[in-house]
């Protein structure tokens, strides 16, 4: 079972600069909700309760307000800082208190991922108990990620950023990870760009015959936002959903009252805390 997860929301952002300036990357809007929402409602979706957000320096206060320590979901979140940079296992080096000795989950603080068979995939996938599972999902520019190359069902081989085509299934920003990952991560060498690759974590695995995967299928779709197309993009999509089905996409205590983690005197208290706004009114139509 994995019940432990991280999100990595540091980074400075420098792709969406000037818009991170002052702000961190995970808190900059996407449509209606702060980014940070959607990879914490995958983890919520999941069925991770223990959340540890790795943060930059001087941040932590943002987040807070936000998020404070999750009993606002019927989670609970803490922080840890990341000094800089050192790549996505950095995560398990900074979490290694948190881990202890339990599987665990790592998503990437931009990373959007909607879809109707997530949820079962998510849950199947949480029940894990030993091994490694990325999540992969076919992209029309494979040289911009991780990607695996798929023979019989089988893992073939992993490359991160391919400067020749080698397959267009990326690896995403979401990997389940059993406990033998810190142990992992303390042998990996950084890479030519001065930095842990997750790539080389995922490897360990596959070098064990420990690496499963889950292709995300036609009907979700994922992207990261860490450009500023991509940005735009994954918000028009929320917008776009949202108006048609007059749902909301990552409604974290929609998601916590249909899991029971908390009440409808929660949501009321949450929906003080917003305030007047267009978030508030649908938990007011989802309690009544
Ligand atoms: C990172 C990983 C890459 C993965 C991607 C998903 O890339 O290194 O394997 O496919 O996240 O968002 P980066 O964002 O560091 O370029």
């Amino acid at each position: 079972m994995i019940k432990k997860g991280i999100i990595l929301a540091g980074g400075s952002g420098t792709r969406l600069s000037p818009l991170t300036k002052a702000v961190n990357k995970q808190l900059l809007p996407v449509y209606d909700k702060p980014m940070i929402f959607y990879p914490l409602s995958v983890m919520m979706l999941a069925n991770i309760r223990k959340i540890l957000m790795i943060v930059n320096p001087g941040q932590i206060e943002s987040f807070k307000n936000l998020l404070g320590d999750g009993s606002r979901y019927g989670i609970n979140i803490s922080y840890k800082i990341q000094e800089k940079p050192r790549g996505l296992p950095d995560a398990f080096n900074l979490g290694k208190s948190f881990i202890q000795n339990d599987n665990v989950a790592l998503i990437l603080g931009d990373n959007f991922f909607y879809g109707q068979s997530l949820t079962k995939t998510l849950e199947k996938s949480s029940q894990h108990r030993s091994g490694a599972t990325i999540f992969l999902k076919e992209v029309s520019a494979p040289e911009n990620y991780g990607v695996a190359k798929i023979k019989k069902n089988k893992i073939e081989n992993i490359v991160e950023k391919p400067k020749k085509f080698i397959s267009n299934k990326a690896i995403t920003g979401l990997y389940f990870f059993d406990k033998n990952v810190s142990d992992y991560t303390a042998k990996l060498k950084r890479s030519k760009r001065g930095e842990l690759e997750i790539t080389d974590l995922i490897k360990e695995y596959k070098k064990r015959k420990k690496l499963k995967y889950e292709l995300i299928g036609r009907g979700a779709i994922w992207s990261d936002a860490g450009k500023m197309e991509d940005l735009n993009n994954v918000s028009n999509y929320v917008r776009s959903v949202e108006k048609v089905q007059g749902i909301k996409i990552a409604c974290l205590e929609e998601i916590s009252l249909l899991k029971k983690w908390i009440n409808k005197n929660k949501i009321k208290k949450n929906i003080n805390f917003y305030g007047d706004c267009e978030y508030s009114a649908y938990l007011k139509k989802i309690i009544n």
